[in-house]
């Protein structure tokens, strides 16, 4: 199906710019790309993602026919919007991210917070992105704001790509072997990613191609997709 015409604006305009670069504006979509850990299932990393079902997932996840039978060990595609946000103590200092409440239980630090997010935060992120110090988190019911990066894409870079996925480097990976895993151009990929050329930790945001994908269309505080199209 064609995307309609309707729509381009809106996933163009929205490109800002990769994290970090500044942005002015978010995104409705992003994924990230979520290793399952051994205590861990669907229903909880929906959780954590502040996504009420996860059969939303579904047509992020093309690989698995059916959400209720994924191995422990697997990864899954999780959907977020993309939000342009700011750093609490440099409101100037944007960066495009997804935001989740996460409510810290007792004796909770922000390395142990990070760890529930599958390498796609890291302790040091959530302390700049919160305003309490990693030293003095409340025990007591407070949430803390998980912050996952994202991409909306970069129009100096490709037109043509306006759904990203965030991919934290696995075992030593590099760009060059993400690319080569998702039949994608390394120099393209190298060119979304300044900076990773040679790194094997950290995040990448590979484009996602159109054909398999869908495209959520929430109301404007993002509590409930109003339609969904196949493009
Ligand atoms: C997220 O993006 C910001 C801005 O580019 C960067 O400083 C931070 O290290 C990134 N966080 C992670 C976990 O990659
Ligand atoms: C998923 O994990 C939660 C704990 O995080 C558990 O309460 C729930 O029963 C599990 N669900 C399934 C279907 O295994
Ligand atoms: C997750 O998205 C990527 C990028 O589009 C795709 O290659 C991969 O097959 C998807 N994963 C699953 C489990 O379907
Ligand atoms: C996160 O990264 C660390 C260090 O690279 C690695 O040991 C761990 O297995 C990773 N965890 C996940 C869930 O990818
Ligand atoms: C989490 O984000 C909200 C909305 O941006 C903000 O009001 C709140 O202060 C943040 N919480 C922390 C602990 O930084
Ligand atoms: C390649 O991509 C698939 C689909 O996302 C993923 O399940 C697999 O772990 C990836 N393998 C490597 C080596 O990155
Ligand atoms: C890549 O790794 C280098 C060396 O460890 C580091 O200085 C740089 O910040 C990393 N790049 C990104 C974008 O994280």
């Amino acid at each position: 199906m064609a995307l309609p015409a309707l729509l381009l604006p809106l996933l163009l305009a929205a490109a800002a710019s990769a994290a970090g670069d500044g942005c002015r504006s978010g995104c409705d979509l992003a994924l990230a790309s979520f290793l399952i850990a051994r205590n861990q299932n669907l229903t909880y990393i929906a959780e954590l993602f502040a996504i009420r079902d996860y059969r939303s997932l579904g047509p992020y996840n093309p690989q698995y026919p059916n959400l209720d039978f994924i191995p422990a060990d697997a990864t899954v595609n999780v959907s977020f919007p993309c939000g342009c946000r700011s750093l609490p103590r440099e409101p100037a200092a944007t960066y495009l991210a997804g935001s989740f409440p996460y409510l810290v239980r007792s004796g909770e630090t922000y390395d142990s917070i990070a760890a529930h997010f599958s390498n796609l935060t890291t302790a040091a992120w959530l302390a700049a992105t919160n305003t309490y110090p990693a030293t003095n988190i409340p025990d007591t019911g407070v949430t803390v704001n998980v912050t996952v990066n994202c991409s909306c894409g970069d129009p100096g870079v490709s037109k043509d790509y306006g759904l990203f996925l965030t991919y934290p480097l696995r075992d030593g990976q590099t760009l060059a072997a993400v690319a080569a895993n998702y039949s994608f151009s390394a120099d393209l990929l190298r060119k979304y990613n300044p900076g990773m050329d040679t790194n094997t930790s950290g995040l990448v945001f590979v484009p996602v191609k159109g054909q398999h994908f869908y495209l959520l269309l929430c109301d404007p505080n993002c509590g409930q997709f109003s339609s969904i199209l196949g493009f």
